[in-house]
């Protein structure tokens, strides 16, 4: 795969950065591995000029504004001995001003052309700004909803997540092989594992296999780097009893070693100091040393390495060589992406903010993130059949309060004032009904909920149908935000079954970072959709697709569970010696909850229904070098227009370790419009079924498979045998 480091700029630019590098002091050097500035750590934005005539700054972190990050850099500049630009660096997760849907609401488009597009706008705006340097995507694999920063990546499979891996960078980076202008360098996090966190509970300890890590973490990251990715960020919690950010096996023997990565690894946050409560480092000399040897080239947070680096060169332990490795890294992707030649930015740029099109864009990715859930056949709300009807709209994130909390966790620079919230759009799209909004009740308990839940059932008991909108505020996820209990919050839940108890149809509707505990509400609920949390333009997506405009067509990328207690769940387990099968007490099974999930991953719903006719492997044997054809035509069998997702799983039925009882190695989108039929082609390669043994070789193992082709993960309506041979 053609990448920015296999190109002819690169090896210029590199010649460019071994020339510089010669006239560099120590300072100099360490100072390019020294990012500074406002961390979300704190408030006080300091530019340290005071270290800008030893050149001890490198890059900045979260510097908001072009005017801004200019001013910064021509006082750098001015004051330097070297005139060395600093990066720009910031959290461009979801979009820099024009706020797109969450990562994990994105990964339900099941299109990563989604995700290439907003990283592609999100580059655009950050770059105008100022910013050279993203710190995402974000591709931990994630599977335990208690963990809060869930939101940020793209859900619980390796597959999913490698192909949303790859359309971020791209649409960070260009899919070139130079960085052209409105493009921002990528950055991989956390690198690894950081999903695995015991308990949920953020930054706790990753305890797993090294076959579960190459198999299930790796990928993903591997997927990001062949796709030319600049950076990798550490992450901060130990893995296996060694923290990442001081993991040469990590850092060194596998991410430069086996996936051959290029560019240079930044640490997150304190990742580098933290190293002294992980018990892992006796001082803050001694993280540095460990940090910087395993293969942690930038320091994010200050002056630890401007301050020990030196020393520990003279004594040493750290060699030149390997600081100026880590300086060449820098320097050159500096030079790559035109920020020695041009370091300032064009203060002009910053009118695409919120534009049209960049709001357009906003609606039709949020647009396809929503997943339905149920639907008795209320929705949609055509206009023509709701013509002068009363439509009930309740909930603190249907009004004001959804503008603030629509946006998520990690919204960057985003701004509520541009939000289109729910009730904004729905005004809009259904304009020939009588839209009654109530607030129902916020996220939270408040000493007054009993009057205005009272309140809002009072006016949804004369309207024709109620929508509630009940969720998660934006801060109740992202990072630090673990929680014990998945279920809704506040009297969200008394709020919902009031409504149910009006007897009017109920169209729930979750707005969360997180997948939530709905199970109170599946069998009580006219239709439930989830619709995360959607950024700018979630009113006029939503308001479309409750109107019928557009089909929703997003599919689960985490599985739902029936109950917290459930958690870590996901579709991809092993079978176990006693799968619970209701044939004897003695299997793998709670005695209080069942184990599948309330919804699997891979289910959504559409407005329409879709057959999948005439599919055909083009065999029942694959050689270890081998690969199967599968093709099928996908027919849309209803009334609407709307978008199927051929998914494609399989299982490898004995191993030499067990394997789990499914993996989605293929998918593709398809949208139909009503009666429309298409051709669809799905390939899967023998190298596809490859896995790390007990002895960490990666095999190919012959013997007998199944795969599926199906519209959801349990759903196994085509069954087909093979043989690896
Ligand atoms: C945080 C996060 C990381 C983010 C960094 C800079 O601690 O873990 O994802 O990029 O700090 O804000």
């Amino acid at each position: 795969m053609s990448n920015i480091f296999n190109s002819s700029a690169y090896n210029e630019a590199r010649k460019r950065a071994e020339d510089l590098l010669k006239k560099m002091t120590l300072a100099e050097k360490t100072g390019q591995l020294s990012q500074f500035g406002t961390s979300i750590y704190s408030d006080d934005e300091q530019t340290f000029s005071d270290h800008f005539a030893e050149g001890k700054v490198g890059s900045y972190l979260t510097i908001k504004g072009a005017s801004h990050t200019n001013s910064i850099q021509r006082d750098l500049l001015k004051a330097t001995r070297l005139p060395i630009p600093a990066f720009f660096a910031d959290d461009v997760i979801h979009g820099y001003r024009t706020t797109f849907p969450t990562p994990l609401a994105q990964s339900c488009s099941w299109n990563p052309e989604v995700t290439r597009k907003t990283c592609e706008i999100s580059a655009k705006e950050a770059y105008r700004a100022g910013i050279k340097w993203t710190f995402s995507p974000m591709v931990d694999i994630a599977r335990d909803p208690r963990w809060g920063r869930i939101m940020e990546g793209y859900g619980e499979d390796t597959y999913l997540c490698s192909r949303f891996s790859e359309a971020a960078v791209k649409g960070y980076q260009g899919d070139g092989e130079k960085m052209e202008k409105d493009h921002i360098y990528a950055c991989m996090k956390h690198y690894i594992a950081y999903g695995a966190c015991i308990g949920g509970r953020d930054y706790n300890t990753s305890d797993l296999s090294l076959q579960t890590l190459h198999d299930v973490y790796l990928p993903p990251f591997k997927a990001g780097i062949d796709a030319g990715a600049a950076t990798v960020m550490a992450s901060f919690q130990d893995v296996n009893g060694v923290p990442s950010t001081g993991n040469k096996y990590l850092l060194t023997d596998v991410l430069r070693g086996q996936l051959g990565f290029n560019g240079f690894v930044v640490s997150d946050a304190g990742g580098v100091v933290e190293l002294i409560p992980h018990g892992f480092a006796e001082d803050l000399k001694d993280a540095v040393r460990l940090a910087f040897d395993a293969g942690c080239d930038m320091i994010m947070a200050g002056d630890p390495y401007n301050d020990f680096l030196p020393k520990l060169i003279e004594e040493g332990k750290i060699t030149t060589e390997q600081l100026d490795r880590a300086v060449l890294s820098v320097l050159t992707l500096k030079f790559l992406c035109g920020l020695m030649d041009e370091p300032l930015v064009d203060e002009e740029g910053e009118d695409c903010f919120f534009c049209d099109e960049h709001m357009t864009a906003a609606r039709t990715a949020a647009e396809e993130c929503a997943v339905l859930l149920e639907n008795n056949g209320i929705l949609p709300l055509t206009p023509e059949n709701y013509k002068g009807k009363r439509v009930a709209l309740v909930g603190s994130l249907a009004g004001y309060d959804g503008k603030v909390h629509l946006l998520g966790g990690w919204s960057c620079l985003s701004d509520h004032n541009h939000t289109v919230s729910i009730e904004e759009g729905l005004r809009k799209a259904l304009s020939d009904c009588e839209i009654v909004y109530s607030r129902g009740c916020g996220i939270t308990a408040a000493d007054n909920d009993n009057i205005t839940i009272a309140e809002a059932v009072k006016a949804s008991a004369e309207c024709d149908v109620i929508i509630a909108v009940v969720g998660e505020e934006a801060g109740m996820s992202g990072e630090a935000n673990s929680r014990s209990d998945l279920t809704l919050t506040g009297n969200q839940h008394e709020l919902i079954e009031s409504l149910i108890a009006t007897g009017k149809p109920v169209v729930l509707l979750v707005a969360s970072g997180r997948p939530l505990v709905l199970t109170p509400y599946k069998d009580k609920v006219a239709a439930m959709m989830l619709i995360w949390q959607m950024g700018s333009a979630v009113g006029d997506a939503v308001a479309n697709i409750l109107a019928g405009t557009v089909s929703p067509s997003g599919h689960l990328t985490t599985s739902m569970p029936v109950c917290t207690g459930q958690v870590p769940i996901y579709y991809n387990h092993t079978n176990t010696g006693r799968p619970a099968l209701g044939r004897w007490p003695f299997e793998s099974k709670y005695r209080d909850c069942q184990i599948a999930p309330l919804y699997p991953f891979g289910y959504g719903m559409s407005y329409t229904t879709f057959s999948f006719e005439n599919i055909t492997v083009s065999d029942n044997k694959m050689a270890k070098d081998g690969k199967l054809t599968i093709t099928l035509t996908v027919r849309n069998t209803g009334n609407f227009g709307g978008a199927s997702v051929v998914q494609l799983y399989v299982r490898d039925l004995v191993g030499s370790c067990v394997r789990p009882v499914k993996e989605l190695k293929g998918f593709e989108k398809v949208f139909l419009k009503s009666g429309e039929c298409k051709s669809v082609t799905l390939t899967l390669s023998a190298s596809d079924m490859a896995f790390h043994n007990f002895n960490m070789e990666k095999v190919i193992e012959a013997g007998k498979c199944k795969l599926w082709i199906s519209q959801s993960s349990d759903d196994e309506a085509f069954e087909f045998d093979f043989e690896i041979i």
